[in-house]
């Protein structure tokens, strides 16, 4: 794929860089630029360009704002200590995209255009890319990397669309969650679920964050960080929270995933679950029903629950608020936070990438 660039002749200063870097928080700062590419059945993928960061203009009729016929990534870019530049696992996005593309009738990206897409914006951006901090919140600054791809036709017909938007842009990043690494606290939904049998609860697509949103608003008001979504037939197996996969921890040592099917299949999820193996914890991926964890914590069989992904990276999880009663939190988070670290430390370079994971952009 050829990526023209034409460079954004007004980039933000460095004065105001330093001062963005230095307190990124989550989603709200983009970079100088962006990268778009378009698809039509006549030509393909074509007319791949960087150009400086700024609105596009959509017709009013463009499907995607009607139909939500969309599909996204999410993914990091992690200065090294030497000043280089990576990523983690990015075909692995890549190859997600594909598969949501493919529930979401879109047209393939090929996984290695994908990559050298987000490598061009990373590259041109460089300089957004935020020194990894040490002591308090160390390793949690990155620059976020959103890939997305939208039904950029005018027609008001019912079908998928015949002009294809991808694009990338950037946001430096800090921690997600305000506070840094804390336990957070989940409020239980029994009145929403976010996928079923059959519908797109795998692909990384926006209807399923706006069918999370009442349930969210509903955590927000009874005091907690994210929702738990169970399962949609008997609204009791765990499936995954609004925006990560969630990880039980055994006091024998054993851990529990919910299996995958309607849940996204988060890559930091795999991740751990190839890492915890190596630590000598081994990952059972299954149904794990609401009944086991509040019973798993009042025995204390269960002693961690973690939850994780690209945003939020490893946390640990808090109390349960549900209508059905409350579970406390359970005693202990030390297997969490060295998880968290043998991950976090592979994606900064302070620990050896002994799964070949990481990516070298720059
Ligand atoms: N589940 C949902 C619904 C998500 O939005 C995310 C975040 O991307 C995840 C899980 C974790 O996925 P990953 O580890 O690939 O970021
Ligand atoms: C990510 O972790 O990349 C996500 O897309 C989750 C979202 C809550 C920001």
């Amino acid at each position: 794929m050829q990526i023209s660039t034409t460079p954004n002749p007004s980039q933000v200063d460095d004065a105001r860089l330093a001062e963005i870097l230095a307190n990124p928080g989550f989603g709200t700062h983009f970079t100088d630029h962006m990268l778009t590419v378009e698809w039509t059945p006549e030509q393909g993928w074509h007319d791949a360009r960087i150009t400086a960061y700024g609105p596009i203009s959509l017709d009013p009729a463009t499907a995607v704002l009607h139909y939500a016929q969309e599909t996204f990534e999410g993914m990091k870019a992690y200065r090294h200590e030497d000043g280089s530049i990576w990523t983690f696992r990015p075909d692995q996005n890549a190859a997600r995209m594909v598969r949501s593309s493919r529930r979401l009738a879109f047209p393939e990206l090929p996984v290695e255009d994908f990559v050298a897409c987000v490598d061009a914006l990373v590259e041109v951006d460089q300089r957004w890319v935020p020194r990894s901090s040490t002591g308090e919140g160390a390793g949690e600054k990155s620059l976020y990397l959103r890939p997305f791809m939208f039904a950029s036709e005018s027609f008001l017909g019912v079908r998928p669309a015949q002009h294809v938007t991808f694009m990338v842009i950037a946001s430096p990043a800090g921690a997600y969650f305000k506070g840094g690494v804390r336990p957070v606290t989940l409020w239980l939904s029994e009145t929403f679920t976010r996928a079923g049998r059959g519908g797109m609860g795998a692909a990384k697509t926006g209807g399923n964050y706006a069918a999370s949103l009442a349930a969210q608003r509903e955590a927000i008001e009874q005091g907690c960080d994210q929702v738990v979504f169970l399962d949609d037939q008997e609204f009791r197996y765990i499936e995954e929270l609004g925006g990560m996969n969630l990880f039980f921890v055994h006091a024998d040592g054993r851990i529990v995933t919910p299996e995958t099917g309607t849940i996204l299949e988060g890559i930091t999820r795999a991740s751990i679950i190839e890492l915890a193996g190596k630590l000598g914890y081994p990952v059972e991926e299954r149904k794990f029903s609401i009944d086991e964890w509040r019973d798993g914590v009042a025995s204390g069989e269960i002693t961690e629950i973690f939850a994780c992904g690209t945003a939020a990276v490893v946390t640990p999880v808090g109390e349960l608020r549900s209508p059905r009663g409350d579970v406390p939190a359970p005693a202990r988070t030390d297997l969490t936070m060295r998880i968290r670290e043998a991950l976090v430390g592979m994606q900064y370079g302070r620990a050896e990438d002994s799964f070949g994971w990481l990516h070298r952009v720059c």
